[in-house]
Formats: C-alpha cells, structure tokens, sequence
C-alpha cells in the first residue's frame, strides 16, 4: 500500500526545493512566505475557482502599473502592509517622531528652496500656509543642514503627476534647516483627497465596501548625515477622515492644527546605530 503525501509532506518538498539557493535570506523568505500561503489556502479551503479569481486580480494590478502609477504598493498600502513595512523598518525611539506610510506620489528631484519659499504654483486656489518647526536629534540637538523633502495634493486634491493640466513638481519641494534647525514652508492646506479608484484596488474596495479617502496631510522625508531618515506626514486636525485613513496611516502624534495659515510641526531625528 502506497502512503499519501500529507500538505505538511508537500510544503516540505517546495520548501527543501530552495535550500541550493545561494543567498540564506532569501530561503528563509521564501520558505516563509510559502508556509503562510499554503495555510492560507488550506484555511480558506480556496476553491479552483476562487483561486483563479485571485490570479486574474494579480494580472489586472500588474496590468495597471505603469511608469507613474503603482498598483501593487497601492494594494500593500490599502492592506496596511505598507505601513506594517514602515513599523518594522522605522521603528522610532520615544523621543522620535513617528513615521508613516511613503505612499506612490514621492517623486525624485524635487526644486530646492531656500526657507519661506513657496512649494504652491500659479492657478490653483487654496487656503495659503505657513509651515515651521525644528528638527532635532533625539537628545534635543537642533540639527542645522537637515533637508526636509516635502510633497503634498493641489487644492484640486490631485498630485501633479495625476493632473495633465498641473505643472511638473508642483507643490513639491527640498528645504534645509538653518542653524538653528529652523524651517519654514509656504504652501496651501493640503485637503482630504481619494486614492487612485480606477483600478483592480478601488473595485477591491467598492467590493468590500470601503471608501478611498485619506485625510488632509502634507508629506516630509526628513534626513541629515548621521541620523536616520524619517518618513512621516503632518496631518490637518480638522478632517474628517483622521479615523478612518484607506491606508491606516495616521498616528495621533502627527496630528497638528493647521488653522489661521499657520501650522507648527516639529520634527525629531533618530540618530543611526
Ligand atoms: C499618499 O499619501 O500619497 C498615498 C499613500 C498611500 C496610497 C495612496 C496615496
Ligand atoms: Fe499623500
């Protein structure tokens, strides 16, 4: 009598298939992910057809992504796997500001500005304010020289890589504090704006009833030599969707008034290990 091969004897036989691998990282990634979707799959009791599903999702995100648009990290992201990544990674100490999600609209080379400049551009009406702060060390050092690379929606609610009618690198821009770790930012509110919902990830979440808002914030990737660079945002106090983010990004401590055109958001650096 022959005896049959158990799901336990056949993860072990794809698992063992990636022991030649040269780099113990990556077995130890794949054996990993193979036994967390293996249970998956036994859990669920996934039906042929339902898997086939899944494929045809997959396909149709990777059919969406394209030179400017992301859809694979827009599906991490509304997962909260994004954010999971950036808990891990950046872990801060509790003086540290706390990070969040990087999201698909970062673009690189952003203008450099000297401090007050503004990061809005011509034909786009909104609330105009006043962004300030210092970046400190975690031991309360300001830190002259830090760059604050910071990008955010028109009042339109669109990022300019979105908008055929926006300018390049509209309200986007490189600042560095002065000696003081001061900065200061002209820009507009940011608003509540949707994530991206023409795609297989907005027909993920009409099918589960989730709406696509993220609430009004402005991003800040914060570096300077010696210290690890911080990802976070600066949200707007007032919005209405602060508790209930579509990429579960938002901690209370990034929270800061952004009424009356001015809004203090102090930022504080972990140095590298
Ligand atoms: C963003 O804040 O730019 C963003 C983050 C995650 C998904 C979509 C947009
Ligand atoms: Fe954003």
């Amino acid at each position: 009598m022959t005896t049959k091969i158990t799901v336990n004897d056949h993860l072990a036989q794809a698992q063992a298939s990636f022991d030649e691998a040269s780099n113990p990282r990556l077995v130890e990634i794949l054996r990993s992910a193979l036994k967390h979707l293996y249970a998956f799959v036994e859990e669920t009791k996934l039906s042929r057809e339902e898997w086939m599903a899944g494929i045809e999702f997959l396909t149709a995100t990777g059919k969406k992504c394209d030179d400017v648009r992301q859809e694979f990290i827009l599906l991490s992201d509304t997962l909260g796997v994004s954010m999971l990544v950036e808990m891990i990674n950046q872990m801060p100490s509790d003086a540290a500001t706390d990070p969040t999600v990087f999201g698909p609209f970062y673009v690189p080379g952003a203008p450099h500005f000297a401090m007050g400049s503004s990061i809005a551009r011509k034909g786009n009406d909104g609330e105009l304010l006043v962004f300030s702060g210092t970046v400190r060390g975690a031991n309360g050092e300001l830190l002259e020289h830090a760059q604050l690379d910071v990008w955010q929606v028109a009042p339109n609610g669109f990022y300019d890589v979105q908008d055929p009618a926006s300018p390049p690198m509209s309200y986007r821009g490189v600042f560095e504090t002065g000696p003081d770790g001061y900065f200061e930012i002209l820009t507009t509110r940011p608003v509540d704006y949707q994530i991206p919902t023409d795609g297989p990830v907005g027909q993920l979440l009409r099918a589960s009833g989730r709406h696509a808002w993220r609430p009004a914030h402005t991003h800040f990737m914060v570096s300077c030599p010696g210290y690890k660079t911080l990802i976070t945002h600066a949200f707007d106090a007032d919005s209405p969707n602060l508790d209930r983010d579509a990429v579960f990004g938002v901690r209370e401590s990034l929270i800061i008034d952004m009424n009356g055109g001015t809004a203090t958001f102090d930022l504080v650096l972990d140095a590298e290990d």
